[in-house]
């Protein structure tokens, strides 16, 4: 059994992966050390002060590995060696102990789902090589009718005919990521050894990239065609997923202390909890997309709907009080390498940019969960102004406007632009803005990927040390989190479940009882809060002065406080 389980089955004790602030990094828009124009693992060492400042605890840096970058990295080649533009092993080894010696964990993307089309293992496989023939999906058939009608998460089929071995491979995402064939021993013993391969070298855990969809049906039964990721009914925790993971969690993961989360595609706190907590298989956590989904509608990516503050309270809501009955792990997240920038999408990243970047920051700092805070988002970095298809470089964005524009459905960019700038993930991935410098600091090279023009104003430089920052806002809430128990342990009672605006939260732990009020809205709302008792004092706010009546309590535009109440 993993540490995971026996932990929560006696009481849910304290465990630094539960008090954890992790802060993401995606190393090649970091920092650039060498002037190449990519982050690398210099760069980020060079940086290592700053993060130590910031005071996170935890960095999930996504996958630095050797990798033809088809997908930023997680189509990796060879799970054992970093990506030459990163730097190497060695650099590799200098930053855990750089962030060791500063008391901040490193944990690993680590993808189990998919290689590399370049990885050794597909090559020989293609080739059907002894040993190597059933290590993807393979199915032979007419070249012109792919085996199902499963969708690839990029659009487009999942399959792609393979000419040398004259057969179909499935690629859950771009078809240069064949899946695995997780039904195949040698390929778990293999993705075993990876793991303690990293194990080894001294790392605290893994991030593991949609765990859920390794195990697919025998078969590959067609999916709902009308079901959004057609054939999702099939590969989200699939048939054999839980001897898959309770067997990495036992024969490898049960050995470490370490923080192990899992990206769950289209998970339910019901899945969720068969996974993590005391009736799991052994990981600490999970995420989701429920709130982050919301702006989706019927068409799907190309369809970009208005979201309701109290669909995000409930989606978030309903993780807490489901997961609470078992004992299970909750996580946190707004943004991701993966999402648009936080404040661009559910703030206001114009006139109150800093008010609804640090409302935001306080949601995610004082909800019942470990945060996850994605790099940039604490300095409230926005939205890029997309205006060409060469300047985007995401697989998923690019193959749909690829789509599109070879099927009729766009002409120009133009036709596609504001559904780019919307949801494009390159969003999250232009460099940090370190100050109004050329390339924002970042490179003294060309840039990877097109510096976010608003460096100018949104910078490192110019928020460091400054008291009415967002920066600064954001470490006094990762030091208020370090400091008050009831923000890690304590029971979460949501106050206003049905205003419009006002997100507000009680979080009690032993004696002590914080009130979190949010108003998320470009607008003044009031509300009675006078249930929670009366202010002892304020630990936390965006605004000065913020009124203590709480039985008339008036907000601000997205003003957010943390109260001690009595
Ligand atoms: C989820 C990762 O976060 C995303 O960036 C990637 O494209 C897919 N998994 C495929 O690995």
């Amino acid at each position: 059994m993993c540490p995971a389980d026996t932990e929560t089955l006696d009481g849910g004790e304290p465990t630094w992966w539960k008090e954890a602030v992790v802060y993401e990094i995606y190393p090649q828009s970091f920092n650039d050390s060498d002037g190449d124009g990519t982050g690398d693992i210099p760069g980020i060492i060079e940086k290592a002060d700053y993060l130590d400042e910031l005071g996170i605890d935890v960095i999930w840096m996504t996958p630095p590995y050797d990798s033809p970058h088809a997908d930023n990295g997680y189509d990796i080649r060879d799970y054992r060696s970093i990506l030459d533009v990163f730097g190497d092993m060695d650099d590799f080894e200098r930053l855990l102990e750089e962030l060791h010696d500063r008391d901040i964990r490193l944990i690993l993307d680590m993808v189990l789902n998919h290689t590399s089309d370049e990885h050794a293992w597909f090559q020989k496989s293609r080739r059907e090589e002894d040993g190597y023939e059933d290590y993807y999906h393979w199915v032979e058939g007419d070249p012109d009718q792919p085996p199902n009608n499963w969708t690839s998460g990029f659009g487009g089929s999942a399959w792609t005919y393979d000419d040398t071995r004259e057969a179909w491979y499935l690629h859950l995402f771009h078809e240069k990521q064949p899946d695995l064939n997780w039904r195949n021993p040698a390929v778990r013993r293999e993705m075993h050894d990876v793991v303690e391969f990293w194990l080894q070298k001294g790392i605290d855990g893994f991030r593991f990239d949609v765990f859920n969809v390794m195990s697919k049906p025998e078969g590959y039964p067609d999916g709902d065609p009308d079901g959004g990721w057609v054939g999702m009914e099939h590969f989200a925790d699939g048939p054999r997923i839980h001897e898959y993971i309770s067997g990495l969690c036992d024969d490898v993961l049960a050995g470490y202390d370490v923080l192990t989360v899992g990206e769950g595609m289209d998970i339910t706190p019901r899945s969720a909890k068969r996974y993590c907590g005391p009736s799991g298989d052994g990981l600490n956590m999970v995420y989701h997309y429920d709130h982050t989904m919301l702006d989706y509608g019927d068409g799907g990516w190309w369809d970009i709907v208005d979201w309701e503050v109290s669909e995000i309270r409930d989606a978030l809501t309903k993780w807490v009080r489901q997961l609470e009955v078992t004992d299970a792990w909750n996580t946190v997240y707004l943004g991701t390498h993966d999402t648009p920038r936080i404040v661009s999408r559910f703030g206001n990243d114009d006139r109150y940019h800093y008010e609804s970047a640090t409302m935001l920051g306080t949601l995610l700092l004082t909800f019942p969960a470990t945060p996850f805070c994605f790099q940039g988002d604490e300095i409230g970095m926005t939205n890029y102004p997309w205006s060409s298809r060469e300047e985007m470089r995401d697989a998923d964005a690019t193959n749909r406007v690829e789509l599109a524009l070879e099927d009729g459905r766009a002409e120009t960019f133009s036709d596609v632009a504001d559904v780019v700038r919307y949801r494009s993930r390159d969003n999250a991935r232009t460099p940090i803005q370190w100050s109004d410098d050329e390339a924002g600091g970042f490179t003294d090279g060309d840039p990877w990927i097109p510096v976010n023009p608003a460096s100018d104003a949104i910078n490192v430089a110019n928020q460091r040390g400054r008291p009415d920052s967002v920066l600064s806002y954001y470490q006094r809430l990762i030091e208020l989190r370090h400091n008050e128990d009831a923000l890690v342990y304590g029971v979460y009672d949501l106050l206003t479940d049905d205003h419009p605006r006002v997100w507000a939260f009680e979080r009690s732990f032993e004696s002590e009882r914080l009130l979190v009020a949010l108003n998320w809205a470009g607008r003044t709302s009031r509300v009675d809060l006078s249930e929670a008792g009366e202010v002892a004092s304020v630990l936390a706010c965006n605004y000065d002065d913020p009124g203590t009546d709480l039985g008339a309590l008036t907000l601000r535009p997205y003003e957010a406080c943390v109260f001690r109440v009595v």
